[in-house]
């Protein structure tokens, strides 16, 4: 490890059975050596609190643990994470041994960050057993107060849903045909704070016992079950599982995308990558390896993305179990002959010369708005369209700005938005009152607004907002969305632009009524011929540009650069096509990354002269070379 540069190291993540071999009976001699020996080498320990894979002897004695599936099948012991989330017998069991390993490790020299449970909700993110049941009823009554006041949210009069008592309610197991879709976003919701009560219970007991030792749990980017707003305001550290696919060209700009939204969640905090992997994974179909300099490319865009360490699953490949072809830090072979184990060792070597990039940040001039309460609602079934997909809507937009360097935070719509200039709402099916005029004053004190079709469509409980589309945005864009026109698999339309330009719009179209807006572009040759597709109004100070469609890629690129422009909106650097730029910036000092995605060298332009950190050398004005995913990290000017 210290070869490697290692200086932390999560520990003890799938132990429980070790921890605790039989109830109550604890052994943490093996872990003791583990972690005297690795202070003694320079390494703090993420102690992990074990609890993601309970031990055999608790499911077995506690059967009513498992969790079961809509339909109702029971998932069983001999994996992991097979525990209701709403069990209060894991939950007790876990906060049992949580006390005894804080209690135990409290004053321990290693111990350096907690660790808890692990990637929440990755194989068993809901349950639909009756314990879950009577805990959502229990949530339900919480957030309605009364049956009635569930009836009206939950629209019961519809198919003759309505209960008469709470005992009748029950998670939307496997039904006919759609269960109703407010009782679903209900249990998403539900389901998401259930796995947030079980992190809470644990927080709890590591906060009495360790006040001064910082707590994470890793999260895994996008993952739609939980709401990482919520979650992530209730760690000290937000840190990150990243495993895009080499054989995914989309993967380099997904990574970026899932790394700007770790430094979101913490507000600007730096985060960790926890985990990625040196090589290769073992759970997809084909396991592709990543290419030669991708792992140090994909760690260098971490840390240019707000990350303050980099850290792999995992440090020995293992010679059993479910992950043993999964590449580690060091692997099965000899490491004397291991490509990975060099380039890990280089990279050790090359992020301690990061240190001065520690605790910088990035500011961001844009902001896509993005609620997981509305990414749950928008794909819930039986919607105009099953083609809008929240993380492709997003990616259309994000994917423009990240080729054109254009650094870009994520926020929840409700938040207070007067830091940014241009605001991007990919998909916004759902809004609240709250969120809806927060967006509206963002652009009436001077912001842009870059708004997709099918946005403001319906309430908190997935009722629809009367008054004609988009409701709460109709006096914002100046338009009155008619009605909808869904574009099936493989048709698109064409887009006519005032000034000559052409384009093609797929997924949606849809036929409005202009109420103060300036057209743009007009879809051209379908039977919405000549009518607005994307819209312009001055709201206040700002402006508001409406797509009711999804324009092709490069038509997207060229609106948000006429976006970028209104709202004087700058790319970090001006480097060439396939190079990403970021800015970390601390007090006076700047550090500008640049990272070559593509396997041919290239030349970066650069204005300052600086020093790369990545190898020592001088930089000055004039330009950078980048070998075949080469990076570089330039402390500008001082
Ligand atoms: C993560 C998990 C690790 C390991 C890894 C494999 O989901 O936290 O324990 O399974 O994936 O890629």
């Amino acid at each position: 490890m210290r070869e490697a540069g290692v200086n932390l190291v999560s520990v003890g993540i799938f132990s429980w059975s070790r921890l605790e071999p039989a109830e109550g009976n604890f052994e943490f001699g093996w872990l003791d050596r583990v972690l005297d020996l690795l202070h003694k080498g320079g390494v703090d320990a993420d102690l992990a609190t074990a609890t993601a894979s309970p031990p055999p002897w608790l499911s077995h004695r506690h059967p009513e643990m498992l969790p079961v599936l809509a339909d109702g099948v029971t998932l069983w012991p001999g994996s992991r994470q097979h525990y209701c989330p709403s069990s209060p017998v894991y939950r007790s069991a876990a906060a049992r041994l949580v006390e005894a390993l804080a209690t135990h490790y409290a004053d321990h020299p290693s111990l350096n960050m907690w660790h808890v449970g692990n990637e929440y909700g990755c194989h068993v993110p809901a349950c639909w057993c009756d314990v879950s049941a009577q805990a959502f009823r229990d949530w339900l009554l919480h957030r309605y107060g009364s049956i009635d006041g569930l009836n009206e949210a939950w629209g019961t009069d519809f198919w003759s849903q309505r209960y008469s008592s709470w005992e009748e309610i029950l998670p939307p197991r496997r039904t006919p045909t759609w269960p109703n879709p407010s009782q679903q976003l209900d249990f998403m919701r539900f389901s998401s704070d259930a796995l947030l009560e079980c992190y809470e219970v644990e927080r709890g007991v590591l906060k009495r016992v360790t006040p001064e030792v910082p707590i994470t749990t890793n999260f895994m980017g996008f993952f739609k079950p939980l709401d990482y707003w919520k979650w992530a305001a209730r760690e000290d550290v937000v840190s990150h599982d990243s495993y895009p696919d080499p054989a995914d060209e989309r993967s380099g700009m997904r990574a970026a995308m899932a790394g700007d939204l770790m430094r979101s969640l913490g507000q600007g905090r730096p985060w960790i990558l926890m985990e990625q992997t040196t090589h290769r994974v073992n759970w997809r179909d084909v396991n592709v390896a990543k290419a030669p300099g991708q792992m140090r490319l994909w760690s260098f865009q971490a840390v240019a993305r707000g990350a303050d360490g980099v850290m792999f699953f995992q440090w020995r490949q293992a010679r059993a179990g479910a992950e043993k072809h999964h590449s580690a830090m060091v692997p099965h072979g000899p490491v004397e002959t291991s490509p990975t184990w060099s380039d890990v060792v280089t990279l050790g070597r090359e992020l301690a010369r990061l240190e001065a990039v520690c605790g910088s940040r990035s500011t961001a001039d844009v902001a896509v708005l993005f609620d997981w309460e509305s990414w749950w609602a928008l794909e819930l079934p039986s919607k105009p369209s099953n083609r809008v997909r929240m993380m492709e809507q997003v990616e259309a937009y994000y994917a423009a700005l990240f080729e054109a360097n254009v650094l870009v935070d994520f926020a929840h719509p409700g938040d207070d938005l007067s830091g940014y200039r241009l605001l991007l709402m990919p998909n916004l099916y759902l809004v609240g009152d709250g969120a809806a005029a927060a967006v509206g004053r963002a652009v009436e004190s001077g912001a842009t607004l870059l708004m997709s079709f099918f946005s403001g469509i319906v309430d908190p409980a997935e009722h629809i907002r009367l008054g004609g589309y988009p409701q709460p945005f109709r006096a914002l864009l100046g338009l009155d969305v008619v009605d909808f026109h869904p574009l099936s698999a493989g048709e698109d339309v064409a887009l006519q632009f005032a000034d000559g330009a052409q384009g093609r719009g797929e997924i949606w179209s849809e036929d409005i009524r202009l109420n103060g807006a300036e057209v743009l572009a007009t879809f051209s040759g379908s039977h919405l011929d000549g009518r607005p597709a994307i819209t312009r109004h001055r709201a206040g100070n700002g402006t508001a540009i409406y797509l009711a469609t999804q324009p092709d890629p490069k038509t997207m690129a060229r609106l948000l650069e006429m976006a970028c422009a209104s709202a004087s909106v700058e790319a970090s650097a001006d480097a060439p096509s396939g190079v990403e730029a970021v800015r970390r910036t601390a007090g006076g000092k700047s550090f500008l990354f640049l990272l070559n995605h593509r396997e041919v060298a290239v030349d970066v332009p650069i204005s300052t002269a600086g020093v790369n950190l990545a190898d020592g050398s001088s930089v000055h004005p004039g330009l950078v070379h980048l070998g075949s995913r080469g990076v570089a990290v330039i402390r500008e000017g001082w």
